[in-house]
């Protein structure tokens, strides 16, 4: 037995297609588990003509009965996760049973949504373009160990409560930001009564005591490695570590557990909210890929905003999380054109490099190269050996570029639409 923990994760800027996948690999596992992150992701499912947008709630849960568990890095937000339960249970999906808690991930405050709004709009133009859910302020208030964790509802919690939410008013005060509380504190607490129906546990003891049962254990990344706080493109970034070793952080789990890592990607490149994205398209071609691949925010409903695939920062996500499997997600958006660019430099100054650099921001025009479109629909394919010559051409092109085999391609929403190679 492997007694490994495989990690999947986003090598671009978010909403690759990680719920997705996740859905799909669950049954070669025992346990799910998100590391990081919060209801600032939007992880998409479906299958037999239903969609679920998950948030906090691990994409391992609509497969039988294996466990899923919020680890210790993950921040909750009381009021969305009762929401989440409530509209799962409403469709057939009871969770107490199968979704466990973490007594040391964070909770979201309602103060702290507020303070993600203040915070942006005194930032004005140079806005990150935050999703809004309060998760800057939730990280900063666990780093600066003011933070209130699950497990503090368990002990004087109003108490705890109280005094963190008198810090976040008067923190707002000087920030001339009016406010109403009162209604978003009612279902904050209405969702603390949810999460205490579920088992909170020490989850690092759990998913280590499974590990040495011979269990296997997928972690589950949520956001980006160009979204990362050390690696993204910073300031534009989230709060948490999304990389690879985010995981080893946020479920407590040794790095010589860690198995394969899977790191999935468009086959192109979207971002939603501010930030440099050097492959950016604002044409038509922007456009189709927008409209085709339905490419509008899971959370916010923005639209995102749509470019070539990224060569010079797909290596550096490869070498920062050590991927040892690829996984290309909606080539059927290109399905009909007549030619794909990938961008295999940054010309910086006159100088051409393939090294990601310090800072993407300021004058960087992507080098591309040109290959044939397949001009086929292959929404409809269920083997590889359908592939289109051309399609073929593509991945046999960035396999080498990446020196990663590409194990999964993906050709449209659906479970079904999963093509394993
Ligand atoms: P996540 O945040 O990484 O889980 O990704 P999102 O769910 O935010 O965004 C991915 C979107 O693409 C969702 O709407 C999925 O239903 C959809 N999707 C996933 N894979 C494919 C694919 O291969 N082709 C197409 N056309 N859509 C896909
Ligand atoms: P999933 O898991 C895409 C982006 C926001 C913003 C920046 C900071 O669905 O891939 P935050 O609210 O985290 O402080 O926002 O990060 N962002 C995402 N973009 N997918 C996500 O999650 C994202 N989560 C945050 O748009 O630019
Ligand atoms: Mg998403």
């Amino acid at each position: 037995m492997s007694k490994k923990v495989d990690v999947l994760l986003g090598l671009q800027w978010g909403d690759e297609g990680k719920g997705k996948v996740v859905d799909v690999l669950t049954p070669r596992y025992d346990m799910v588990t998100r590391f990081q992150g919060g209801p600032n992701a939007g992880h998409t499912l479906e299958f037999n003509g239903e969609k679920y947008v998950l948030r906090s709630i691990p994409s391992g849960i609509f497969q039988g009965d294996k466990i899923n568990i919020i680890g210790n890095g993950v921040v909750l937000d009381p009021a969305l996760f009762k929401a989440e339960v409530e509209a799962l249970e409403k469709t057939g999906h009871p969770l107490t049973k199968r979704l466990k808690i973490s007594k040391k991930a964070h909770l979201i405050l309602p103060t702290h949504r507020l303070l993600d709004q203040a915070y942006e709009s005194a930032k004005g133009e140079s806005k990150i373009g935050t999703t809004g859910k309060g998760i800057g302020p939730a990280y900063s208030d666990k780093i600066s160990r003011n933070g209130l964790r699950v497990g503090d509802i368990l002990h004087n919690f109003d108490q705890k409560y109280a005094i963190a939410i008198q810090r976040h008013k008067e923190i707002l005060e000087q920030y001339n930001f009016s406010y109403e509380l009162a209604a978003l504190e009612k279902e904050w607490m209405e969702g603390i009564e949810t999460i205490r129906k579920f088992e909170l546990i020490d989850s690092e003891h759990v998913i280590n005591d499974a590990l040495k049962e011979g269990k296997k254990v997928l972690a589950e990344g949520a956001q980006g490695t160009m979204l990362d706080i050390d690696f993204g493109s910073y300031p534009f970034v989230t709060s948490s570590n999304t990389i690879c070793a985010g995981a080893c952080t946020g479920l407590g789990v040794a790095p010589r557990t860690i198995g394969d890592v899977y790191g999935i990607f468009k086959a192109y490149c979207t971002r939603v909210g501010s930030g440099p994205f050097p492959t950016e398209l604002f044409d038509a071609t922007g456009d189709e890929m927008r409209n085709k691949g339905h490419e509008f925010g899971s959370v916010t409903g923005r639209p995102r905003r749509c470019g070539w695939i990224d060569l010079v920062a797909l290596k550096y996500a490869v070498m920062i999380n050590g991927v040892t499997r690829l996984i290309m997600m909606k080539s059927d958006v290109m399905d009909a054109f007549e030619t794909i660019k990938a961008c295999v430099a940054y010309k910086i100054d006159g100088v051409e490099t393939e090294q990601f650099p310090y800072s993407i921001e300021g004058d960087i025009e992507p080098v591309y190269i040109e290959l044939p479109g397949w001009q086929t629909d292959m929404s409809g394919m269920r083997s590889e050996n359908e592939f289109p010559e051309e399609f073929n051409a593509y991945l046999n092109f960035l396999e080498a570029e990446l020196e990663v085999p590409i194990t999964i391609v993906s050709v449209g929403p659906d479970r079904a639409q999963t093509i394993q190679r």
